[in-house]
C-alpha cells in the first residue's frame, strides 16, 4: 500500500485505474459464469473476492489517496465489489439449486418398489424338539452332556461292553475314520457321552445328551446316514426300573402329550441289564389300531403302538469300567432316534423332507414351543 499524498493523482495508481477496475469485473464475472461447481466456485471466489484479488488490493489503495479523490474512488471500488459479490452470491444459490435437484434424484426412493423381502429363518423342528425335551429335563434338575461325533471307537463300542466280536458292533453300520487303525469313528449313537461322563463325574449323576449320530444308511424314505438321538443317563443310589419308566413317561408326555400311555418290553441292548424297549400308544388312534373310518390306523400300522427306543438299568460291568461301584450305585440310561418320532408327529412322509433343508418345511413347525 502506498503511503499518504497529497500531491496524489488516482489515475495514476493503476489499481484504481476505471479500466482496471471494470476489467477485474469483467474477469470476475466471466469466471464466476464459468464455475460448473460449488468448489469451483470457491476457488473463483477466492481468486476474486478474497485478500490477495486485484478488486481487494484496489480497495486497500484508496486509503491512501487525497481526501478529494477517495469518494470517488471508493464509489467505483464498492461498486465492482459489490458486482461480484452479487455474481457470486447468485451464482451459489444456482448452484446449490442444482446440487440439491441432483441429489433428490440420486437418492431418490421409490416407495412404492415391492420390497426386497428376506424370509425370517426358523429353527429346523429337530433342534427345536431336541431342545423342548432337554429343556423339560433341566428342568426337572438334569443337566445337559456332550460328546463330539467323531468319536474314539473304544467310547462308542467297547466301553459300552460291545467288544470287538460282538455282533451288535456289527449291526451299527459304522463309518471309520482313515486309517482304520486310527480308532476314530462317526459315533453311531449318543451312548458313548454316557461313558465320557460317568468317567467324568461322581455319582449322583442325572444327564441328558442330545446329537448327530451318523450310520452308512443311504438316504431314503425311511433311513438318512446322518440322524439325531437323545440319551439319558441316571447314576444313583437306589435307582429301579421303576425311575426308568417314570423318566420314559415323563419324556414321551412331553413329547406327544399328556395323555400319552407307554408300555415295555424285554429286549437286549449290551450296556444295560436288563434291557427294554419302549413303545407308546399311537397318538394317532389313540391305541386302536384304525382311524375314524375303521381302515387301518398308518401311523402305527395297525399295532396300536409306536416304538419310541432303547432303554435299561446299566450293565454292572459298564459301572464297573467307569469307576462307579456298582455294588453302591445303580443306573438307567435310554436312547431314542428324533427323527422317526418326528416324523410321526408331524406327518412328515419321507425322510427326505426331514433333511434337505429346504426352509419352507421348516417354517411348518420353526416357529413352534
Ligand atoms: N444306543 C442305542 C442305539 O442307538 C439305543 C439305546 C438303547 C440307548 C438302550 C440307551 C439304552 O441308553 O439304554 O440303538
Amino acid at each position: 500500500m502506498s503511503g499518504p499524498n497529497t500531491n496524489y493523482d488516482p489515475v495514476e495508481v493503476s489499481a484504481l485505474d476505471p479500466a482496471n477496475v471494470d476489467a477485474a469485473v469483467q474477469e470476475a464475472l466471466t469466471a464466476i459464469a464459468g464455475a460448473g461447481s460449488l468448489d469451483d466456485l470457491k476457488a473463483v471466489r477466492i481468486a476474486h473476492q478474497g485478500e490477495k484479488s486485484p478488486l481487494a488490493l484496489a480497495n486497500r489503495e484508496i486509503g491512501a489517496l487525497p481526501p478529494s479523490a477517495k469518494a470517488e474512488a471508493g464509489k467505483r471500488v464498492g461498486q465492482a465489489r459489490g458486482r461480484v459479490g452479487q455474481a457470486i452470491a447468485a451464482r451459489q444459490a444456482e448452484l446449490e439449486a442444482e446440487r440439491d435437484e441432483r441429489i433428490l434424484v440420486e437418492e431418490r426412493v421409490d416407495v412404492t418398489l415391492p420390497a426386497v423381502r428376506r424370509a425370517a429363518g426358523a429353527r429346523h423342528p429337530i433342534e427345536l424338539v431336541s431342545q423342548r425335551l432337554a429343556d423339560a429335563f433341566v428342568g426337572m434338575g438334569w443337566e445337559v452332556a456332550e460328546g463330539p461325533e467323531l468319536e474314539s471307537e473304544w467310547l462308542n463300542f467297547d466301553a459300552l461292553n460291545l467288544g470287538p466280536d460282538h455282533p451288535a458292533r456289527q449291526m451299527q453300520d459304522t463309518f471309520f475314520l482313515d486309517p482304520v487303525d486310527s480308532g476314530l469313528v462317526l459315533r453311531t449313537q449318543t451312548s458313548p457321552v454316557q461313558i465320557r461322563t460317568m468317567l467324568e463325574k461322581e455319582p449322583p449323576i442325572y444327564v441328558v445328551a442330545p446329537g448327530k449320530v451318523f450310520r452308512t444308511d443311504d438316504l431314503d424314505a425311511t433311513h438318512t446316514p446322518v440322524f439325531h438321538q437323545i440319551e439319558c443317563l441316571a447314576i444313583d443310589k437306589g435307582l429301579t426300573m421303576a425311575h426308568l419308566r417314570g423318566a420314559l413317561d415323563a419324556f414321551v408326555r412331553i413329547m406327544f402329550g399328556e395323555e400319552t400311555r407307554t408300555r415295555v418290553r424285554a429286549s437286549y441292548f449290551p450296556f444295560t441289564e436288563p434291557s427294554m424297549e419302549t413303545d407308546f400308544v399311537c397318538f394317532a388312534c389313540h391305541g386302536t389300531g384304525h382311524d375314524e373310518s375303521g381302515a387301518q390306523c398308518r401311523s402305527c400300522g395297525g399295532s396300536g403302538w409306536i416304538e419310541l427306543g432303547g432303554s435299561g438299568m446299566v450293565n454292572r460291568k459298564v459301572l464297573r469300567a467307569c469307576g462307579i461301584d456298582p455294588d453302591v450305585y445303580s443306573g438307567f440310561a435310554f436312547g431314542l432316534g428324533i427323527e422317526r418320532a418326528l416324523m410321526l408327529r408331524h406327518g412328515v412322509q419321507g425322510m427326505h423332507e426331514m433333511v434337505e433343508g429346504d426352509i419352507r418345511f421348516s417354517q411348518q413347525f420353526g416357529m413352534e414351543v
